[in-house]
């Protein structure tokens, strides 16, 4: 395969909804999600708890605490219990009537985002975080990979970073393993925020290989600005570079004149915005 160089990205840059258009609604809602869709964004990130009756929902913490009127971690109450909390209220913005407007907001699990997005939108595509997950021992990557064969969304030919409806992502090396042991045709994205030698080695970060569970390598954006090489390193090897959280136009433009594949950014208009304009 020719791999291309030089500041050039493999193909279309994709945008890529940080927990929905969350710099404008309570993250991980559906209020989030539907804005991030209007704004024209390629993916909706997703980052995964799971209850403690085995059910995935989008939830950034391993708490509640942070986004919802409640207390206590996710791995300790039921769905059911999730679903009497309210994840709207606390997300204030310049905006004085957003707290009004967000309240009562539900949880999403993870199957619900799916079957409501996929049904509707052929073109959207999912960039699916394993939070926490090597204390459940396979759990989390088993049912995630359950969920998405019952709905196609694991590609006949894979993995394919560039076209595939999936892609699982994950800090944890040993996730992404799992992911790879269990069903080796989803594409996969290693994140970092610097090399630590644990998910990322100072030895893979300077010479932009990928390691055998990664298609696409997803560093810090503040990491990449350092490394100028590094993407296009991750090019001559095969891979894909996507990188977060980026909000602000100017770091978009220089990212994308490093040739990124994709953005994560809670700012979705403004990423497709500037997409457009490189
Ligand atoms: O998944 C990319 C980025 O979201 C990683 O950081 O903490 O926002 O999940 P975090
Ligand atoms: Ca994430």
């Amino acid at each position: 395969a020719a791999f291309a160089q030089g500041g050039e990205p493999l193909g279309a840059v994709s945008v890529l909804a940080h927990r929905g258009a969350s710099a404008y609604a309570p993250e991980h809602t559906f209020f989030a999600y539907d804005l991030a869709i209007e704004q024209d964004t390629d993916f909706l990130e997703c980052d995964l708890q799971m209850t403690s009756d085995g059910v995935l929902v989008c939830v950034h913490d391993s708490s509640v605490d942070r986004t919802s009127d409640g207390s206590g971690d996710v791995e300790q109450l039921t769905l059911a219990e999730l679903r009497q909390l309210d994840w709207g209220s606390w997300f204030a913005t310049d905006d004085a009537g957003a707290a009004e407007r967000f309240a009562g907001a539900q949880v999403v699990p993870f199957e619900e985002q799916l079957d409501c997005y996929t049904a509707a939108n052929a073109r959207l595509r999912f960039h699916i975080e394993t939070k926490s997950p090597d204390s459940l021992g396979g759990a989390m990557e088993e049912e995630l990979i359950r969920v998405l064969g019952a709905r196609d969304l694991i590609p006949a030919e894979g993995p394919s970073p560039q076209t595939d409806p999936a892609i699982v992502q994950s800090f944890s090396r040993q996730s992404l393993e799992i992911v790879k042991d269990l069903e080796p045709r989803l594409a996969t994205a290693l994140l970092f925020a610097a090399p630590d030698q644990t998910n990322v080695t100072l030895v893979e970060a300077l010479t932009g290989q990928l390691p055998d569970v990664a298609d696409v390598m997803a560093p810090n954006a503040a990491w990449l600005a350092a490394h100028p090489l590094y993407v296009d390193a991750v090019h001559g090897n095969g891979g894909e570079v996507h990188t977060w959280t980026v909000d602000d136009a100017t770091q978009m433009d220089r990212l994308l004149a490093m040739g990124v594949d994709g953005l994560f950014t809670n700012r979705p208009d403004l990423a497709r915005e500037r997409v457009d304009a490189a």
